[in-house]
């Protein structure tokens, strides 16, 4: 079977004022369907460089990325992303946000009502749908936008940080249901988090980001039963997992 994403010898230099900036690569790494995929590194290292580059919305500087054995040449809509920085756009409630996604795709809202009342509940929005992004805490435009990302039921989800604005309270709750959507319908996600304890939580492999230049030093599968609940996040094995991780960054004198 074809990757769900193919990253092959992909490096990214940015032209500035300054002269050139060279942000990731090379690096090679292929992630298959239904994998759940986390990029761990410090900032700036390039992962979200990486991530904009496997939606096709910034060309690499050599390499290429390839989807189901397509090579990536533009933006993809087949997609479900989710940006660093909040992209609610300000003049829709939490609701036409969402229903945005559709409208680019053209799909039908309508058949999408109960579906999007299930999303805006699962991330404890309900009651806020015709709130408009500035009547929302950071937090909670976060979930929207998390919605947004899910709402058109995408084969590969790219997350850029989306918990990052959350309390450690809804951060938890929301981990748990973005595990419990990946355990029932099977997305192949690629996650940015600087969290290593997130990385183990949530993914079968965290691929290890070295300062920038940043390239993929190590992945590291996490074989560590599902659902990784608190009673998981106990045991030896997983505290194993996040020394190991804590011990290469040590290592890149990052930590
Ligand atoms: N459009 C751009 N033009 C010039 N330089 C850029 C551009 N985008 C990113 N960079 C540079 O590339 C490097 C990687 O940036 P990137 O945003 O991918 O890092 P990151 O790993 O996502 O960091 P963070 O964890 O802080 O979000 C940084 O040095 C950044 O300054
Ligand atoms: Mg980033």
């Amino acid at each position: 079977m074809a990757a769900s994403i193919a990253i092959r010898e992909v490096t990214k230099t940015f032209e500035t004022a300054d002269g050139p900036v060279h942000a990731f690569g090379p690096s090679s790494l292929d992630i298959q369907p239904g994998e759940f995929v986390s990029l761990l590194g410090p900032s700036g290292c390039g992962k979200s460089t990486l991530l904009l580059m496997v939606a096709g919305l910034l060309a690499t500087t050599s390499g290429e990325i390839l989807s189901r054995g397509e090579i990536v040449k533009g933006p993809r809509t087949d997609i479900g992303i989710m940006f660093q920085d909040n992209t609610l756009v300000p003049w829709r409630t939490v609701q036409g946000n969402i229903e945005l996604q559709l409208e680019l795709r053209g799909l039908d809202r309508n058949s999408y009502r109960d579906r999007i009342a299930q999303l805006i509940a699962n991330v404890q929005l309900a009651g806020f749908e015709n709130r408009f992004p500035h009547e929302l805490s950071g937090g909670m435009q976060q979930r929207a936008a998390l919605c947004q990302s899910l709402v058109h039921k995408p084969e590969t989800l790219l997350l850029d940080e989306p918990l990052g604005k959350l309390d450690a309270m809804t951060r938890e709750t929301i981990r748990r249901d973005l595990q419990n959507l990946w355990m029932s319908s099977r997305p192949t996600v690629l996650f940015v988090t600087h969290s290593i304890e997130e990385a183990v939580q949530l993914s079968n492999r965290v691929c290890i980001i070295t300062p920038r230049p940043g390239r993929i030093e190590r992945t590291i599968d996490i074989d560590l039963p599902w659902p990784r609940d608190l009673a998981v996040k106990k045991t030896m094995a997983f505290a194993k997992h996040v020394s190991t991780i804590q011990e290469i960054f040590h290592g890149f004198g990052v930590l």
